[in-house]
């Protein structure tokens, strides 16, 4: 295996082993934002390695707040949301949307000017979903294409709570209005369409900020903020994903993941998996900060395709359970991922072209992804630098006889840069 910006990977070794995953990239944006508008001193340990935290830090340096990293601790000094200052430059978001939605809805409610931009693949995505609500509490946004894309520029200020029915599940929308709530008058309630990640909610909640759930899809928001907070971020799930179906179709495999994020929505893929056959015990063993966190163990076994129902909170490892589909028997249909459209490649797309080069059947559809599993052949593969392309075709051609070659690998240091060498260590 080598690691440059191409990964040569094959050979079906087993995972065999325990390992612990770098931290939730979820968790850690949000622990970093909501530290930052805590009053007092939070302690993080174990923040996400990755380069969209690393936008989120730089973001957050660049507002005037004081961080302090030492090893794998990272002390946050939150000032509130008065600590905040006028940014000097640009906040650059890199590739990081979950950094760009937040801040917009944090920087809403600033009263200062603000200008965020990201990569090539982050000007290209839809931004209209947080302006437009932002807007109607009254922030002044603007950005190309009336607000639709980056960069954006914010002149925040005076807020006014009001009730929001997004017309997309999506919790990083949620979090940017729970974020412009706390700083607006009166009450901002957000209603979703369906479920969305629920980290906001959790986490908030466990911190004493005033947000409370009033039913399945709405979070209610009054003006405050957290209090300072100690976490240590259990693993992320989303990585654990693309090991999780690693050791599943690698013959001999058995693995264990320890501390993992276990919250229900994130580890939905697990069921699904379950669904196709697969053997893997879940043991929660602690709540942290109102999540659930515990070990998964992975038995490799043979698959059979399903039909994956992609709520919002599944839809990130959609990509990993196509690889799964990609080595079961039978079909595997995937419906209602429209989103998978928006994230950061058309990954319906990018799905179709690079499973069909690993010789699977596959057909794209507007909201959709049909899978004929079979015996994938080694081929040369590319990112489209997009993390978890890059994820899931490592995970495809590490169980395949022959190598394969990753053109573009670099890009899963978005969220999971020591992927090749976890996985060697596993596979020793
Ligand atoms: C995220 C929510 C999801 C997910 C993204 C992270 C979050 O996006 O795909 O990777 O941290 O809230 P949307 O909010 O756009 O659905």
């Amino acid at each position: 295996m080598s690691t440059t910006s191409d990964l040569v990977i094959g050979g079906r070794a087993p995972l065999r082993g325990r390992l612990r995953l770098p931290g939730c990239k979820g968790i850690s944006h949000r622990a970093l934002v909501f530290a930052a508008i805590a009053e007092g001193d939070s302690h993080l340990r174990g923040l996400a390695p990755g380069a969209d935290v690393g936008s989120t830090l730089g973001a957050l340096d660049a507002l005037g707040v004081v961080v302090h990293e030492t090893g794998d601790s990272t002390t946050v000094e939150g000032r509130g949301f008065d600590g905040f200052a006028e940014p000097a430059r640009v906040l650059d978001c890199g590739n990081s949307a979950t950094t760009m939605r937040l801040l917009s809805g944090l920087l809403a409610g600033r009263p200062f000017l603000s200008v965020l931009t990201g990569d090539a693949s982050l000007v290209e995505r839809p931004m209209a979903r947080i302006a437009q609500p932002l807007r109607a509490m009254g922030a002044r946004i603007d950005g190309r294409n009336d607000g639709e894309r980056a960069p954006l520029v914010i002149r925040g200020g005076a807020l006014t709570g009001r009730h929001t029915r997004l017309s997309v599940a999506s919790g990083q929308v949620k979090t940017a209005l729970v974020l412009a709530g706390f700083q607006a008058s009166g009450i901002t309630e957000i209603t979703e369409p369906g479920p969305s990640r629920d980290h906001t909610e959790r986490m908030l909640g466990a911190t004493g900020a005033p947000i409370e759930r009033t039913d399945d899809h709405t979070v209610r928001v009054r003006a405050g903020a957290p209090d300072p907070f100690d976490v240590e971020v259990p693993g992320d799930p989303s990585s654990a994903a693309f090991l999780v179906v690693a050791a599943l179709i690698t013959p001999g495999s058995d693995l264990v993941l320890e501390d993992v994020l276990l919250n229900p929505g994130r580890i939905a893929f697990v069921e699904v998996l379950q669904r196709m056959g697969a053997t893997i015990d879940v043991d929660e063993h602690d709540v942290r900060l109102g999540e659930p966190v515990g070990d998964l163990r992975i038995r490799a076994g043979s698959l059979v395709g399903t039909v994956v129902d992609c709520h919002e909170a599944i839809i990130d490892e959609v990509p990993a359970l196509a690889i799964a589909a990609a080595f079961a028997d039978g079909v595997t249909e995937f419906r209602g991922a429209a989103e998978m459209r928006v994230k950061e490649t058309d990954r319906i797309a990018t799905l179709e072209q690079e499973l069909s080069k690993l010789g699977v059947g596959v057909e794209g559809s507007a909201d959709g992804l049909t899978v004929r599993g079979g015996a994938p052949q080694a081929a040369t593969l590319d990112s489209h630098g997009d993390h978890r392309i890059a994820l899931a075709m490592a995970v495809a051609a590490h169980a395949i006889d022959h190598e394969s070659t990753i053109t573009g690998w670099d890009a899963a240091a978005v969220s999971y840069p020591s992927f090749a060498g976890d996985l060697e260590r596993l596979t020793r």
